[in-house]
Formats: structure tokens, sequence, C-alpha cells
């Protein structure tokens, strides 16, 4: 028989195991580039993060943590950049951050959360260089210029067996004269001459005087490194001009933005991707059904930025459901074969 104070006790004991498990809110902050010259990208992965992190909460996979994302605009700049980083990191407290967009911000901004020892998923950083080499908070899911360039330059030239080439690339900003750097690289490595290279920055609209020179010279194919803004008015700039040749891009060109805007001018430009649209994996056709469901059709971007919080998702696993900003850098390590829609 129990006494009183046992049935008390009994009854206290039910009534707490019968609540609910307390729910842990984490914040996560997204430093994306809403405005600004990269604003195409960072519109596509919005929508990846916000599917994801909805994905995760309602399944239950991470018990009672519920991902709370907090979105802010980069403006495409390193200075808003840095000042984004600052409210998540000093004012939200977020325990991780995505983003930012561009590589140029990365170099900017990351600095500042490895100070913190807060840790960073990049999604679309493709600079080979000075993004996870800023330290060991510093990680990313985005394939760089130089996983992708040589391969995509290798399958053209056997397609067109081109032998000559004119270089265009924007040299104001990291990830395009490092795309640059990667295309010479690998140009001359497939022993293609190069005719002539000219140069732009972000702000110009008018390309007609550097693709006039690089017209002249008669290349098998024009190659550029340039975001998606640029990349479309420079290619039909090119068409308008008459240059009727190949036109090959890197990863600046992989958005559905660039096609738009371009129109009939990109017919004939190629690029390498880190996305797999055509994937029969059951990861990525779950996510393309359930953008569809929403009423998009994802890009490269969205795919990168849905399988980050994915990631970051199985880092708190992996560090037992701790979301200490230490927590999830040392279960960010742990990651392993882990099925996305980009692939393990
Ligand atoms: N891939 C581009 C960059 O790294 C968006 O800046």
């Amino acid at each position: 028989m129990l006494g009183a104070w046992s049935y008390r006790a009994l009854a206290a004991l039910l009534c707490v195991t019968a609540l609910p498990a307390q729910a842990q809110t984490v914040k996560v902050g997204a430093a994306l580039s809403m405005t600004g010259a990269a604003a195409v990208y960072g519109a596509s992965q919005k929508k990846g993060i916000e599917l994801a992190a909805e994905e995760i909460n309602k399944s239950g996979a991470l018990k009672n943590i519920r991902l709370q994302v907090l979105v802010e605009d980069d403006g495409s700049t390193k200075e808003q950049g840095i000042n984004v980083y600052q409210r998540f990191i000093n004012r939200e407290r977020v325990a991780a951050i995505l983003g930012p967009t561009l590589s140029t911000t990365a170099t900017a901004a990351n600095p500042i959360a490895q100070g913190a020892k807060v840790p960073v998923i990049a999604i679309s950083n493709t600079a080979p260089k000075g993004i996870t080499d800023i330290g060991d908070y510093i990680w990313r899911i985005s394939l760089t210029e130089a996983q992708v360039i040589p391969g995509a330059m290798k399958k053209a030239q056997q397609k067109l067996g081109f032998k000559s080439a004119a270089v265009l690339y924007g040299n104001d900003d990291v990830f395009t004269k490092a795309g640059y750097d990667v295309m010479k690289r690998s140009l001359e490595e497939l022993k293609v001459k190069v005719m002539g290279t000219q140069t732009f920055a972000k702000a110009d609209r008018d390309f007609t005087p550097q693709l006039t020179e690089l017209k002249n010279v008669n290349p098998d194919i024009l190659v550029v490194s340039a975001l998606a803004d640029n990349a479309s008015a420079i290619v039909s700039q090119a068409r308008q001009l008459g240059y009727k040749g190949p036109i090959m891009g890197g990863n600046g060109f992989n958005s559905p933005a660039f096609i738009k805007n371009a129109g009939p001018a990109a017919e004939g430009v190629l690029v390498g991707t880190a996305w797999d649209s055509s994937s029969q994996a059951p990861e990525n056709q779950k996510f393309i059904q359930a953008m569809q469901a929403k009423g998009d059709n994802p890009d490269q971007f969205t795919a990168q930025a849905y399988t980050a919080v994915y990631v970051l998702a199985e880092a708190i696993k992996r560090a037992g459901n701790k979301t200490g900003r230490g927590d999830i850098k040392a279960g960010l390590a742990k990651v392993k074969d882990l099925p996305t829609p980009l692939g393990k």
C-alpha cells in the first residue's frame, strides 16, 4: 500500500511525464542577397531554406528542437553582410549562420563568425580559396569553381572541339576573379589558345567595347566569369554584335533568371552545375515535388540552400541533439554520407 505522500508523489510524477517535452527553439541566421547583384540567387535560396526548416520541424526529426530561421538581406555587399552577421551573432544569438550568398561577402563576414565561434554553412560560395580556410567554424556544401569548371570545360571541348578562346571576367568580385583563374588554368591544360582577355565591373551595363575586342580575335569559344545579372547582359550583347559561337560560363550562370533575361541569346551557352535536377534519388524527387507543390521550380541555388538546412539538422543530431555553437560545429565534422538532393 502506498501512503498519502507516495500517492501525491506518484500523481506529480505522472503529471510531469504526461506533459509534452518543452520545445526548444534554435535560431539560425540566413544571410542572403535579396537585393543587389546576387538578388536572383537569394530569392531561390530563401525558398529552399524555408521549405527544409518547415519539413524538419514538422517531421519531429530533431525531437523537441524547432529550427527558427531568420532571413536577412546581405545586399550582395561586404558592408551589409558584416552588419547582418553582427546582428545575428550579438543580438539574435543565433546558433549557426547559412550564407552569405556571395563569396565576396563571405570573405568579409565569415571572419566575424569565426572570431565569435559561430558555425557557418556556405550554401553558394564557389571561390576555391578564402572561404573554408578562414577557420574551423566555416563549412560549405557548395562545390567550388575548381571542382566544376575543369570537368565542364573538358566535356565541352570533347563535344565542340574548340582550340581558341576569348575570356571576359568581372575583376571586382572574389568569385568572378576566382572563376577566371580556374578558367584560365583549364584552358591552358586543354591547350586552348587564349586570343584575348577583357574585364568589367559589376556596375557596368555596356559590355560592347570589351565584346567588340573579343569578337575581333575570332575565338572558337567565349568564356565568361560573371554573376547572373551581368551574364545575361553580356550574352545578349555578344549576340547583338553578331557572335554566334559557344559561350561557357561559371557558377554565376547557373540560374533560370539568366536564361529568362538572356532569352534566345542564351542558346549555345554551357555551364557546369553542382545539382543534377534530373536525379531520381528519392531525396531529390521529394525536394522537387515539395517545391512544385508550393508553385516553385527549384534551381541549383534552392537545392543547395535546402540541403544546408538538412546538413545542419544532421549536425545537431550527431551532436546528441545539443545546439550550442560549439556542439553544432563538432556535429558538422561528424556528418557523413547524408543523402541529399545534391547527392551524398
Ligand atoms: N557562386 C557565387 C559566389 O561564390 C554566387 O559568389
